[in-house]
């Protein structure tokens, strides 16, 4: 087992719908900590370099579009082996296809309005979290 941090935002369709404590009693209910936290409303290039690999596909601007509609809340989450375990809290990127309990089956609408993002991967949740967080900020 290792200690990871890994990258969270709760989506615009959290914020809108008053579902950020909900979503974080489950987050800390898996066991992860949430150790850095703040509201902000994204900019249109902080989407666009923040979702850069998805660039060339159909959903790109309807995905920036949604991520930059209303505030979101970006987080570093630490615990053991917390970028699979908050990926198996999340659910499926689909919600049609998400497993009970999961965030994304209990809040999230759509494939796009899916509440809640994590990073995939140590490398790209250490680059997640550097674009959002200053190391200071962070305060496991
Ligand atoms: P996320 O984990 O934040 O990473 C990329 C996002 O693109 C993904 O969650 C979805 O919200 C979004 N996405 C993936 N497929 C589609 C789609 N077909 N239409 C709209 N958004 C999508």
């Amino acid at each position: 087992m290792a200690l990871e941090r890994t990258f969270s935002i709760l989506k615009p369709d959290a914020t809108r719908r008053n579902l950020t404590g909900a979503v974080n009693a489950i987050i800390e209910g898996a066991g992860l900590r949430i150790v850095a936290q703040k509201r902000i409303l994204m900019t249109r290039a902080q989407a666009e370099t923040f979702y850069g690999i998805h660039a060339a596909r159909p959903f790109f601007g309807e995905l920036v579009d949604f991520m930059t509609s209303a505030p979101v809340v970006v987080q570093v989450l630490e615990g053991e082996n917390a970028i699979a375990t908050y990926r198996d809290v999340m659910g499926a990127t689909n919600p049609a296809n998400a497993a009970e309990g999961t965030i994304r089956k209990t809040h999230a609408l759509s494939v796009g309005e899916n509440t809640v993002h994590g990073s995939d991967a140590l490398e790209t949740a250490a680059i997640e979290i550097a674009q959002f967080f200053a190391g200071n900020e962070i305060v496991g």
